[in-house]
């Protein structure tokens, strides 16, 4: 299964992925990085993995759907199977979602639909909740909003420092994106072998 990953910053959700023995063997392939921020960190664990990357800066066109168009037609002759999101840092127009229909993944580090947006675990943390988590989804046009595909939970300790939480989340992550890809694998094959 052919994948491209879009990230904006630290990439620990594409390292995650990309050296997950498990999803190499079932045959990920990490097609492409595509990146909106050319100082971000994740650009050379791409490189350092020999990941293709592509860095397109939305300022430089002349709107987001432009922009999107732009990065349809760089993934066009990849036959990308899925488009993952990874920490990428912008709203997805209909140019990208027409393209790549329920095949765009997200992955947010709440209990969706609570604690939407960019801050999440720091307003869960400060709402005292019992437990918060993270959520894998498709990307509709909204923030946040698409259908859910999978939920972990992360209670809350008590007097835990809210990085000792966002510690646990993100290791909460970097186990259920891959779980969720291995099932798209799986799913993915079997559409193949059908038609
Ligand atoms: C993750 O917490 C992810 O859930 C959110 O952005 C963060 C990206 O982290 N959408 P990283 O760049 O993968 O380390």
């Amino acid at each position: 299964m052919k994948v491209a990953i879009f990230a904006s910053g630290t990439g620990s959700n594409f390292e995650a992925i990309a050296d997950h023995a498990g999803l190499k063997s079932a045959g990920l392939e990490i097609v492409q990085l595509v990146c909106d921020q050319p100082s971000a960190p994740v650009i050379v664990k791409a490189q350092d993995r020999e990941i293709p990357v592509t860095v397109l800066r939305p300022k430089q066109f002349a709107s987001r759907q432009v922009y999107e168009q732009a990065i349809v037609d760089q993934l066009a002759p990849l036959a990308v199977d899925y488009i993952l999101l990874a920490g990428y840092m912008r709203i997805i127009t209909p140019v990208l979602l027409k393209a790549y229909p329920q095949r765009i993944i997200n992955i947010h580090p709440a209990l969706l639909p609570a604690f939407p947006g960019i801050h999440s675990i720091e307003e869960a943390y400060q709402a005292q909740v019992t437990e918060t988590g993270v959520t894998i989804h498709y990307i509709d046009e909204g923030v946040d909003s698409g259908p859910i595909i999978a939920q972990a939970v992360v209670p809350l300790r008590a007097g835990e420092s809210l990085v000792a939480l966002e510690t646990r989340i993100h290791a909460t992550e970097h186990q259920l994106y891959p779980e969720v890809i291995q099932t798209l694998i799986k799913s993915n094959s079997k559409e193949h072998s059908s038609r």
